[in-house]
């Protein structure tokens, strides 16, 4: 991260910056696995746990955690390393997770290859993402009905 225009006024890296960086990057492991375009549908559960540094060397990584019939939820980490000494390890500096949607070339939500968890950590990235899933819907569904009886 370089310039002056993606600092905040502290010095530090804008967190929009680390947003679109960590969107740019789930965007991609939807595309990939839904065999073409994919739109951020949400995006939640943004941590900023340290400050990134003007000139950090930043990593992203992302992978699909849950995937249901259009949509996808993706998770994504991102890692600091300061540009002038390699010997420091790398830092977990945020962490968010994204609801993609796989769309056709209309715009309308496609189909996509379901989701078969192997290792553990897989197998625990899904099950953490369907209580997230049930979270995001049961608010929805919450607040539709308070408006629908005019709370
Ligand atoms: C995302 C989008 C295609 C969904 O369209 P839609 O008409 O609501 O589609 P559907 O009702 O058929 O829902 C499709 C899927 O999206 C999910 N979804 C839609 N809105 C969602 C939201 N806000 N949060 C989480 N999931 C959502 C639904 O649960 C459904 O999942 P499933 O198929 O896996 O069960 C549409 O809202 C859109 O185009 N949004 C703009 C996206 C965009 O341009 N992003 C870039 C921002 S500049």
């Amino acid at each position: 991260m370089t310039s002056g225009r993606e600092a905040n006024l502290l010095g530090n890296v804008h967190g929009g910056e680390i947003m679109k960086l960590a969107d740019s990057t789930a965007g991609a492991v939807a595309q990939r696995h839904s065999g073409g375009p994919a739109v951020t549908a949400a995006m939640d559960e943004m941590a900023f746990l340290e400050p990134v540094h003007v000139g950090d060397i930043v990593r992203t990584f992302a992978q699909v955690n849950w995937a249901g019939r259009s949509s996808m939820e993706i998770g994504v980490r991102v890692e600091t390393q300061p540009w002038n000494d390699p010997s420091t390890s790398a830092l977990h500096v945020a962490s968010a997770y994204f609801v993609f949607v796989a769309i056709d070339a209309d715009g309308r939500a496609r189909e996509v290859p379901p989701l078969v968890p192997e290792t553990p950590d897989e197998v625990r990235r899904m099950r953490e993402a369907e209580i997230r899933r049930a979270h995001r819907l049961a608010k929805r569904q919450e607040i539709e009905s308070g408006r629908h009886r005019g709370d």
